[in-house]
């Protein structure tokens, strides 16, 4: 990843809490990069960050496996500050004493700022602080000095000036540490003198002119789905190199209502990109034709996206890259320590396999960036406010929404709900205060009474859950009238369904998807 001259570098040493230092520090308009806890000194002067974080982490620095950095990143002159582990780990490499953790300390404590110091500098003398460690610094190293401490740690913060060492033994990432961005802040500008000028427009220019340079001539072949992350992954490479982006969309007949036409108003009509619309419908349909396993259903639909891009890209002459929708949460290299969460690697990965089959260089040009910071820097380039804030809809489409059996009919009395599920939802200004809302189509048939016939019928079940990332969800707690309009109109105007279901499973241990 190119890495803008002004930034800061976080080396992961595994702490769940890793991504939401990065957050804080991009969110005071400061470029932050996460990168693996042993990266190399050498490659850290070539970098030439203004500042490094050690994040925390689930280790004990005496553990048989711990996790440690190159010493030498303490010579750099580069500021360091050392966040609970990172912490132990200077006071360890520099010849401290640190207690490997007989006692854990947890949650809410009182911080006294001791002496006044940059890292404090306009904050309260008494704080709020979050705290959660193991090991603890029993002595400092010679040239560090307490600048504040709690009830339980002598030194929740300390620092070296004149190394320009810092360290904190709680977490100010936190929202439970109160002035918890202010010390970010304070490290960030005052001692690493950051600029906080690192803007979506910024990234923006500065990512047109770096992928402008890279392609030169050649051409670009992406896969639209028309999801945020690829839809702007597309409109800036549009922005870069004009007509040389070829999108390719594929419309694998497991789409919602709708799709197809919006897909091409947005790229075509409003950015007149060049837009390359298979029509690859039935192709899909006969392949997943009896199946019912979703893996198995999974695996036909990438095998066949593949094929049908790969088919489409050899139509071209001068294609030498791919570029692809990649955001960051799908790259970071989580630390794989101690079985911590943080290292689960997200299983859902974009169009996995393609550049490896066509022997294409990679293109991602939304690689470093969150969630909402893509969806910041789509609107910066005129995408729709309704086409940035969409919901994610998954790849193998409606086809893992219709349990059982795939066919044509199922398909479409599963659009039909789904279209009402969202016109409810946007009607009631719900559509964008929840993670996902759609329908699923059960290989169930209930009894049912409509007019004065007995009907036999399918059940659609609602699944509409709020979450942060996907990886956990909690149902939400909808208006019984919402769900009831929901109910109502999905009985009454698709045929074929009789009966509806709210799942009220949370995840874990259910998914967001039924299959
Ligand atoms: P689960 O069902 O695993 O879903 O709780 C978590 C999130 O991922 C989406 N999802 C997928 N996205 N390809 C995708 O691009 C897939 O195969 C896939 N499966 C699930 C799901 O919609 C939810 O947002």
């Amino acid at each position: 990843m190119d890495v803008p001259s002004e930034s800061i570098i976080i080396l992961d040493f595994g702490s769940q809490y890793t991504q939401l230092i990065a957050r804080r520090i991009r969110e005071l308009n400061i470029y932050s990069a996460i990168m693996p806890y042993g990266i190399d000194a050498a490659e850290l002067r070539r970098r030439q960050p203004s500042g490094l974080i050690l994040s925390g982490g689930p280790s004990s620095v005496y553990g048989e496996n711990a996790p440690h950095c190159d010493p030498a990143i303490f010579d750099l002159g580069i500021p360091v500050l050392g966040i609970c582990y990172g912490l132990q780990l200077i006071a360890h490499n520099l010849n401290g004493r640190v207690e490997a953790g007989s006692k854990r300390e947890f949650g809410q404590a009182d911080l006294n700022v001791i002496t006044s110091h940059a890292l404090f500098r306009d904050l309260p003398d008494v704080q709020r602080v979050w705290m959660s460690h193991g090991d603890k610094v029993l002595s400092l190293p010679s040239g560090f000095s307490a600048v504040a401490a709690t009830a339980n740690a002598e030194f929740a913060a300390v620092a070296d000036d004149a190394r320009r060492l810092f360290g904190l033994q709680f977490h100010p990432e936190v929202v439970h540490t109160e002035c918890g961005t202010a010390i970010l802040r304070n490290y960030c500008v005052s001692i690493c003198g950051c600029a906080q000028n690192w803007t979506m427009k910024s990234f923006v220019d500065h990512s047109v002119a770096e992928h402008r340079n890279r392609i030169g001539e050649s051409k670009v072949i992406l896969g639209l789905s028309g999801g945020v992350d690829s839809s702007v992954a597309a409109a800036l490479l549009h922005k870069a190199i004009g007509d040389q982006l070829i999108c390719v969309f594929v419309d694998n007949g497991l789409l919602r209502a709708g799709e197809v036409e919006v897909v091409i108003r947005f790229f075509e009509d409003a950015f007149s990109m060049k837009l390359h619309h298979v029509d690859a419908a039935d192709r899909f349909l006969n392949k997943l034709e009896g199946v019912t396993d979703p893996e198995t259903k999974r695996r036909i639909i990438g095998h066949e996206f593949i094929e049908v891009f790969e088919e489409t890209a050899r139509g071209y002459t001068g294609v030498t890259y791919l570029g692809q929708g990649t955001t960051y949460p799908d790259v970071i290299e989580s630390v794989p320590i101690d079985g911590n969460p943080s290292a689960l690697i997200k299983s859902h990965h974009n169009v996995g396999g393609l550049p490896e089959v066509m022997g294409l260089d990679l293109v991602e040009p939304i690689r470093s960036l969150f969630k909402d910071e893509v969806r910041a820097v789509g609107e910066e380039l005129g995408l729709p406010h309704e086409m940035v804030m969409r919901q994610p809809f998954p790849g193998p489409g409606l086809a893992i929404r219709v349990i059982g059996a795939v066919t044509r009919e199922r398909l479409a009395i599963l659009r039909r709900a789904d279209t009402i599920v969202l016109e409810e939802m946007k009607r009631e200004d719900w559509y964008y205060k929840v993670w996902q809302s759609f329908a699923v189509l059960l290989p169930v048939q209930t009894v049912g009474v409509m007019g004065d016939e007995r009907t036999y019928e399918n059940v659609v079940a609602l699944r509409i859950v709020e979450s942060v990332d996907g990886m956990t969800a909690d149902w939400t707690r909808l208006p019984y009238e919402i769900l009831a309009r929901i109910s109502n109109r999905i009985i009454n105007e698709v045929r074929g369904v009789n009966r509806v279901c709210y799942d009220i499973s949370s995840k874990p241990p259910g998914t967001i998807e039924w299959e």
